[in-house]
Formats: structure tokens, C-alpha cells, sequence
């Protein structure tokens, strides 16, 4: 199979490293495609074997899938500029955050399109992939994307188009909301005096020790919690607190303004 990245950026190199470290194609067979010409020397290097290209200088392209990882905002321009024609039996896969299959369809008079809302540790591997795709893709051609998405961790088929939104607001945004919960928790261990450095390594240290136990454990969030906190302990101040400032509505309310947000771009 011969793959074309267009957009060369975070996503685009790290979905490439991954179908290269699992074998899924040969190096020969990768064509990465970028906007800004002074990238293509670090690109070359970057990705020895593999053939690396700028946008305007592209009038044909050889490849049986095509990865749209442009940014939302530099669609428009890459589909009005585009020097090239897709043909019938290639297909594409867009990353774009918000942006519907008919509006790709369209802007690239283009019909086999599938579309993926991946998230950040997808850059090593540990991603989170939520897919759809356009109607008359054949269930062996969605298999064999699905085969690609999992090499940069997991991926879930969705019926339904619209649930894209919430899975952007989910997973795509939700390791940003994670990183939130950690610097609030690291800027409250300096203030109670530990080092930085310390504090830096309780936190994360708990945040995996906590993540396998929900993984490996019978008992379900409530219980897991219930655990940690006895009555009238040190948990319990802090979960009185949290629920004193209504810290599930916020979070909730935050999620949900992602999901609207995600609607919004697009239309
Ligand atoms: N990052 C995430 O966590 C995440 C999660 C889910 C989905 N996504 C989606 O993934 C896509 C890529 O995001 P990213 O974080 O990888 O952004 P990024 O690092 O900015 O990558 C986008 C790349 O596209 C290139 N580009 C722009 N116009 C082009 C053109 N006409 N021809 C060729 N290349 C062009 C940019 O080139 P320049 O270097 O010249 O700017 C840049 O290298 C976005 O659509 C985003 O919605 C990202």
C-alpha cells in the first residue's frame, strides 16, 4: 500500500513513524507532502527512503491512501489549491478537527473519505481514535484503515457522524483537560511546601498508579473512591470541597462547551 501525508506537521510524522515502526508499509512507499519548502532537508532525514514533497509542486499523486492532516483553518486553501486529482479508487482519510465528510467530499469532488478525530499520545502510540466513513466504503477497505489507526493505539468505529463532536470533546481535547488537573495539583504541593520537582513526581506517579487500579480492579469509580476516602479522613475534606464548588458540573459544563464549540466548526 503507498500512503500520502498531506500536512507534515505533529500528526501527520507521528501517524507516519507508527505504520513505519509496525511494518504496515515500507518506507519507499510513504510520500509526505509539506507546505513550507525549508522543511524538506529535516524531513529527508527525518524519514530516510521516503519520498517528501512540497504542496504546489505536486501535480500527480501516487498513493492508495491520502492522510489529511492540514490544520481545519488551511483546508479551504489547500482544496482550492490543490494541483492535483484524486482519482476514484484512492482513498482519504482526513484528521481534521470539524470538518464533515460532505464538506470534504465536495471541496475535493472526492467520495471515498473516512474521518478520524485521534488525539495527542497517538505520538506514542497510546492514542485514542474515534472513525466514521463515508457511505460505500467497503468493509474490508474500513478494516484495513482501521489496521493503520491502531497503530498509533486504539480506535473505535462510529456509526454515527455526529458523535464525532463529543469524541473531540472527549478524547481529542481530554488529555489538555488532564494536564489541567495536574498543574492544579502540582501548584497545590509547592504551596504546601514541597519542591517542585517532588511534587511533580507524586502527582504523576499517582495519576498512573490510579489509572492501572481502575484497569486492573473489580470496583467501579464510586467504590475506587470510597476506598481512599474513610469518614471523617483527609480525602473526605477534599472531596466536600470539590463537591461544594460543584467541580463534576464545571468539568461537565467545560466538556459540553468542547462538544459545542466542535458543532460550530463544522458548520
Ligand atoms: N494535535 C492534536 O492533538 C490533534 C488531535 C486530533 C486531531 N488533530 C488534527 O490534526 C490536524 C493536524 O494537527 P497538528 O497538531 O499536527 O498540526 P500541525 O503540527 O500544525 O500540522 C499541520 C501541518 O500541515 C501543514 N500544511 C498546512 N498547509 C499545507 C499545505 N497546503 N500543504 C501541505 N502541508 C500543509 C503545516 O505546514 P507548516 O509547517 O507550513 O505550518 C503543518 O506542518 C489538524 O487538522 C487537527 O485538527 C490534532
Amino acid at each position: 500500500m503507498k500512503i500520502a501525508v498531506l500536512g507534515a506537521g505533529n500528526m501527520g510524522t507521528s501517524f507516519s513513524k507508527s505504520f513505519l515502526k509496525y511494518e504496515l508499509i515500507k518506507a519507499e512507499n510513504l510520500h509526505l507532502i509539506t507546505r513550507n519548502k525549508d522543511k524538506i532537508r529535516k524531513l529527508n532525514q527525518e524519514f530516510p527512503g521516503s519520498k517528501v514533497s512540497a504542496f504546489d509542486e505536486i501535480s500527480e499523486l501516487d498513493a492508495d491512501l491520502v492522510i489529511i492532516a492540514v490544520k481545519p483553518q488551511d483546508f479551504a486553501f489547500v482544496a482550492e489549491n490543490i494541483l492535483f486529482r484524486f482519482n476514484e479508487k484512492q482513498m482519504l482519510l482526513s484528521i481534521m478537527a470539524g470538518i464533515k465528510i460532505e464538506k470534504i467530499q465536495k471541496l475535493f469532488s472526492h467520495q471515498k473519505v473516512v474521518r478520524a478525530m485521534p488525539n495527542s499520545p497517538s505520538l506514542l502510540g497510546m492514542g485514542i481514535t474515534g472513525y466514521t466513513a463515508a457511505e460505500g466504503i467497503s468493509f474490508s477497505e474500513l478494516m484495513q484503515i482501521e489496521r493503520f489507526l491502531n497503530s498509533t493505539g486504539r480506535s473505535v468505529y462510529m456509526e454515527d457522524e455526529n458523535l464525532l463532536d463529543g469524541v473531540t470533546a472527549l478524547s481529542g481535547s481530554g488529555p489538555a483537560y488532564f494536564y489541567y488537573i495536574v498543574d492544579a495539583m502540582i501548584k497545590a504541593g509547592t504551596e504546601m511546601g514541597i519542591e517542585e520537582n517532588m511534587a511533580k513526581l507524586f502527582v504523576k506517579q499517582t495519576m498512573l498508579g490510579a489509572y492501572h487500579l481502575i484497569n486492573n480492579s473489580e470496583k467501579n469509580l464510586e467504590q475506587l473512591i470510597s476506598d481512599v476516602a474513610s469518614k471523617g479522613g483527609t480525602t473526605e475534606a477534599a472531596l466536600k470541597t470539590f463537591g461544594e464548588n460543584d467541580l463534576k458540573g464545571i468539568i461537565r459544563k467545560g466538556i459540553l462547551a468542547a462538544e459545542k464549540r466542535s458543532e460550530e466548526l463544522s458548520r
